[in-house]
């Protein structure tokens, strides 16, 4: 089996100054990976950096950060091109919904396009960015294994709301929602891909809530009936106790996408199979 990272491995966590997005780049610091966070503002990302570097194994695994807005697909699409690795892995984590909360007549036409923005284009555009590079790759090697066999794979993080009618959370369902079918059909399209030179994997979690800073920002704009719903009662610091944190889920959604791998690289054969023998 092929460790989910291993030493020289580059990863590229979109949304890693976040709480979900940095304890995920720590741990993959801390498996010997190189890693490069994206986000918009400057100052949490230098902080998180400093951290993922406390974090990794070797001082010569490069630990950097891109300001950028991940919904722009011209700023993304020059990011990648401009950074000189090639990512193996692509966490997407950017997203939540502090600032889009509220019923669909309170809340405006802008924050229900923001919300989009900061989910969907946001896990889409990095998405299609990496998937665009690898393949130009592989067709430069003549979907060859040079010199060997690349494993490139897409991890995106939706929500348990991609599941549910949420009252109160209107703008962000269905942007969770059509991050999950983005993943769905996006894991049978790269089967198309998967060859000696690069096999491919996509991969998808639905955290419930989880401690993070969006999830304080959050419990400020949340509509009551939707805490209600949630279970979102009492004090922050009964939340703390209540909820997991960014670590838990970060190391939950790690640990679950290496035991998956095993399983997919068999599954993605197998479905491959049958799409060839049509
Ligand atoms: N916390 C929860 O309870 C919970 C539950 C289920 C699912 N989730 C999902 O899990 C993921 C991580 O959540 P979290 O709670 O860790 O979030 P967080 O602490 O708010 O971090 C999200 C990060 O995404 C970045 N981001 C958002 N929109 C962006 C954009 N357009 N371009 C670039 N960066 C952008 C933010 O940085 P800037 O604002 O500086 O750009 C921030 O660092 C999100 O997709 C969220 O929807 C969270």
């Amino acid at each position: 089996m092929e460790a989910t990272t291993s030493p020289h491995k580059t990863a590229f966590v979109a949304g890693g100054a976040g709480g979900l997005g940095k304890a995920l780049a720590k741990l993959l610091a801390a498996q010997g990976a190189h890693v490069t966070i994206f986000g918009r503002t400057k100052g949490p990302l230098e902080e998180a950096v400093k951290e993922i570097e406390r974090s990794r194994l070797s001082e010569t695994q490069e630990i950097r950060f891109v300001v950028l807005d991940l919904s722009d697909s011209s700023q993304v699409e020059t990011a990648f091109r401009e950074h000189d690795r090639i990512p193996d892995m692509l966490f997407c984590a950017a997203g939540g919904n502090h600032a889009q909360n509220g019923f669909f007549v309170d809340i405006t036409a802008e924050q229900v396009d923001a919300c989009m923005k900061n989910n969907y284009y946001a896990t889409a555009y990095p998405a299609k960015s990496a998937l665009d590079i690898w393949i130009e790759e592989d067709k430069r090697n003549k979907w060859k294994a040079s010199p060997r066999t690349h494993v490139r794979r897409i991890i995106i993080i939706s929500s348990a709301a991609a599941f549910l009618g949420l009252p109160g959370s209107i703008a962000y369902t269905p942007a969770k929602a059509a991050v999950r079918a983005l993943a769905d059909t996006l894991r049978f399209e790269m089967l198309r891909y998967s060859s000696p030179a690069s096999k491919y994997s996509v991969h998808i979690s639905f955290p419930g809530d989880f401690i993070s800073p969006g999830f304080y920002q959050e419990q400020y704009t949340k509509t009551h009936l939707t805490k209600s719903m949630q279970g979102l009662k009492g004090s922050i610091k009964d939340l703390e106790k209540k909820y997991p944190s960014s670590e838990k889920v970060a190391s939950l959604v790690l640990d679950a996408f290496t035991i998956l791998h095993i399983n997919l690289e068999h599954v993605t054969f197998d479905i491959m199979n049958i799409i060839l023998s049509l």
